[in-house]
């Protein structure tokens, strides 16, 4: 091969390579990271972006010079001349990418096993979703775990959640912790976190689960280890320590719950409208023959006996009695008695 034709595909290469070297780097393709096991995903996605870079840039260089330089005049109706085969050649363009693809999953397969690994004593946080909410329940020595609708997690700290279902498939996502995990009914999944960033995220739902999939969100805080021992007084302290936290208060109830995520509640300031608006009830409980009270508690354990006009059966969760204790559904029940207008 004459010095000239490397030099031209070197050129093609370079000017592959830095184009798909830009659309890389200069999109913001990934979240930025948030935890140990995200730092491994970013690795793993940089190690396999860059070995395809290379690949690309070798084929792009090749296909360009070769599209040019062997270019068929448009009258040039002969034959091809008959080339047959280059074993090294072939043996090269078999062993490489079988040495890359290997090199891929070993890598996968490493940063698979340490992000499963919580290592010997990890933080445990239970994760329990249910249509439309997630709730978090924190180990507490002296008894019932304590629950929270917000997830707070100390920095640098292993933790260990233990996802629960209540209902249907959901999924947990902290897009800048990377992992994820499905929440599946009947059995129990654990996923491994290490958060390496004191600030505020979201759990988002990744598995379709309903009309509410889309606003099944919670909110996650990284602290430092003082305001994480606070947050768990606040918590052993009981209800009414700040809004978005489990509580026994009907408006605690309702937000942990997930209802506002499907029903307007003026008190609750939501205005979701996949679920009917819960402000004006008295005409339904009177149709319905029942007295207030008794039409929101059964509107609430039996969704589906009155559906409101114009709303369709087997959207609301049909597992409150159970989820809720009754002292919970009566305190829902009162908070939205007394957030009747008029
Ligand atoms: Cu839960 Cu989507």
């Amino acid at each position: 091969m004459r010095r000239g034709s490397i030099v031209r595909m070197v050129i093609y290469g370079v000017l592959a390579g830095t184009v798909a070297s830009l659309i890389a780097v200069l999109i913001p393709w990934l979240p930025p990271s948030a935890s140990e096991q995200m730092d491994r995903i970013e690795f793993t996605f940089w190690f396999t972006t860059v070995i395809c870079i290379g690949i690309f840039a070798i084929v792009a260089a090749i296909i360009t010079y070769c599209v040019l330089k062997f270019r068929a005049a448009p009258d040039d109706e002969r034959d091809g001349p008959p080339v047959h085969g280059h074993t090294g050649l072939e043996i090269v363009w078999t062993a490489v990418p079988a040495v890359l693809v290997t090199a891929i999953s070993v890598v996968s397969a490493i940063v698979l096993a340490k992000n499963d690994d919580a290592g010997d004593n990890p933080l445990r946080v239970g994760v329990t979703a249910q249509q439309f909410a997630w709730a978090f329940d924190y180990p507490n020595e002296d008894g019932e775990p304590l629950r929270s609708g917000e997830l707070v997690l100390p920095v640098n700290r292993p933790v260990k959640l233990t996802l629960h279902a209540q209902d249907v498939i959901h999924s947990f996502w902290v897009p800048e912790f990377g992992q994820k995990s499905d929440a599946v009914p009947g059995i129990e999944t654990t996923l491994a976190i290490t958060p390496t960033k004191v600030g505020s995220f979201s759990v988002v739902c990744t598995e379709l689960c309903g009309l509410g999939h889309a606003t099944m969100r919670a909110a996650v805080t990284v602290v430092n280890e003082q305001d994480y021992q606070a947050f768990l007084e606040r918590l052993a302290a009981g209800p009414a320590a700040e809004p978005g936290q489990g509580g026994d208060t009907g408006e605690e109830i309702f937000t942990a719950t997930g209802c506002g995520s499907c029903h307007a509640f003026e008190p609750a300031g939501t205005d979701a409208q996949v679920g009917p608006p819960l402000d004006d009830l008295a005409g339904a409980a009177e149709n319905a023959g029942l007295d207030l009270e008794a039409f929101i508690h059964e509107s609430i354990v039996d969704p589906e006996k009155r559906l409101a006009e114009g709303f369709q059966g087997d959207v609301m969760p049909k597992t409150y009695d159970r989820s809720l204790t009754d002292e919970q559904l009566d305190a829902l029940v009162q908070y939205l008695v007394e957030g009747q207008r008029g």
